[in-house]
């Protein structure tokens, strides 16, 4: 039998601390800290306990070259190997390791970072809910429990040599600019019409044009700017009030301007995903319509392979979408949300999709306003 090891591996040191009451009630040293090895492999999506046995096999094993089993057993024992194998830390030839030697390909086949793709497996939710009690803690309690925070700006010359700046003309931007709020109160029943959501869809996240940059190589010019204007990022509409669309789950598909039925949904469906989505956050479920912002990471990667910057370039993508969204859905005169907290297993879940190609990183969503003042919203104050 031949093996190897899994292509990314990160190992933490991880230190938990143990409070004794009893003892520091006593008087007596009370804390004693437990440090274990915890071995981040993106491929399996969860997070291993090895020993330093194993650390060390795992660190002379090759990810690249395929070796005996019996070669590495002599050298670190029957044991380690079998352990290391069951956990898919290494992976066999053998049919009984196929599941998860294809997980491994399917993360050597998308070029990720190493680093990208530990940060990226290691920080997704799931069934997370944000604790109400901790709902938009006021100012007051952060201040008591944290100190005041550090000043909202920062000088760099405070010589009296800063060239003071002209204030701005007013523009045309303008009155979208300074109407953009994130809303927290949505109208319960409000309904979006079609040609809003349409005109937000296509604006947004649609496709302008078509361009063949070189054989059979595409790129779409959209109204946000993208890294290498590769646009890896895919739209999922929840639809849950939109005006002669069904309750449910959608792709967008930006050249042909047309949503993708995955799955139709009862209402009370669509409001529990919406919620499990956004975390319970639930000044954002009843938003009628809700956007899932979707990096394709094999699209940027084709071009940035195993690269420093992608991963960030994927994520400052997503937030020039979501500000487009927001000017958009303002200027239809229906405020927007954009959310980084948010189940991404959950969503991949309902999305079939597999973190290692997709990565989930934001849910927005807009709708008509209730009003009301019940969750605490930042409006501009002339
Ligand atoms: C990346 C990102 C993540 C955010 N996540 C949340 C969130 O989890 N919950 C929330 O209520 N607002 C969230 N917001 C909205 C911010 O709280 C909001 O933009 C900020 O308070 C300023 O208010 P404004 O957008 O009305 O100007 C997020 C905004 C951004 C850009």
């Amino acid at each position: 039998m031949l093996i190897r090891r899994c292509a990314v591996l990160f190992v933490e040191p991880r230190e938990d601390l143990d409070v004794d009451w009893a003892a520091l009630f006593a008087g007596q040293g009370a804390i004693g800290a437990t440090i274990q090895w915890v071995a981040l492999a993106p491929h399996l999506g969860e997070e291993a306990i090895v020993d330093a046995a194993e650390v060390q096999a795992l660190g002379a094993i090759s990810l690249t070259l395929w070796q005996e089993r019996a070669t590495c057993e002599s050298q670190f024992g029957a044991a380690v190997i079998a352990r290391l194998l069951k956990q898919g830390l290494l992976l066999s030839d053998a049919p009984e390791s196929a599941a998860l030697r294809e997980r491994d390909e399917v993360l050597r086949s998308q070029h990720w970072r190493p680093l990208s793709a530990a940060l990226h497996m290691f920080s997704r939710w799931t069934d997370m809910r944000v604790d109400k009690g901790m709902q938009f803690p006021s100012f007051e309690e952060l201040v008591d429990n944290y100190g005041t925070p550090p000043g909202p700006t920062v000088d760099r010359r405070n010589d009296g040599l800063s060239i003071a700046l002209p204030q701005p003309e007013r523009a045309r931007l303008d009155d979208t600019l300074f109407q953009r709020y994130t809303n927290r109160n949505f109208d319960h029943s409000a309904v979006v019409p079609l040609a809003t959501a349409s005109r937000l869809l296509q604006r947004a996240f649609g496709s302008q044009g078509e361009k063949e940059m070189a054989p059979d190589a595409y790129v779409l010019k959209k109204l946000a700017p993208s890294a290498g204007g590769l646009h890896p990022t895919e739209v999922y509409v929840l639809a849950q009030r939109i005006e002669g669309i069904a309750p449910g789950l959608y792709h967008y598909q930006p050249v042909r301007h047309a949503l993708e039925p995955l799955a139709e949904m009862a209402p009370s469906e669509t409001e529990e995903l919406a919620l499990r989505m956004v975390a319970d956050q639930d000044w954002f479920q009843p938003a009628p319509m809700l956007v899932v912002l979707v990096s394709r990471v094999e699209r940027n990667f084709w071009k940035y392979r195993n690269h420093a910057k992608a991963y960030r370039a994927l994520l400052l993508d997503a937030g020039h979408l979501s500000q487009t969204f927001y000017l958009l859905a303002t200027e239809a005169g229906m405020p927007a949300f954009v959310t980084a907290a948010v189940n991404e297993i959950d969503i991949e879940r309902a999305l079939g999709l597999d973190p290692l190609k997709d990565m989930v990183i934001a849910v927005c969503g807009c709708g008509p306003a209730s009003g009301a003042q019940n969750t605490v919203e930042l409006h501009y104050e002339p």
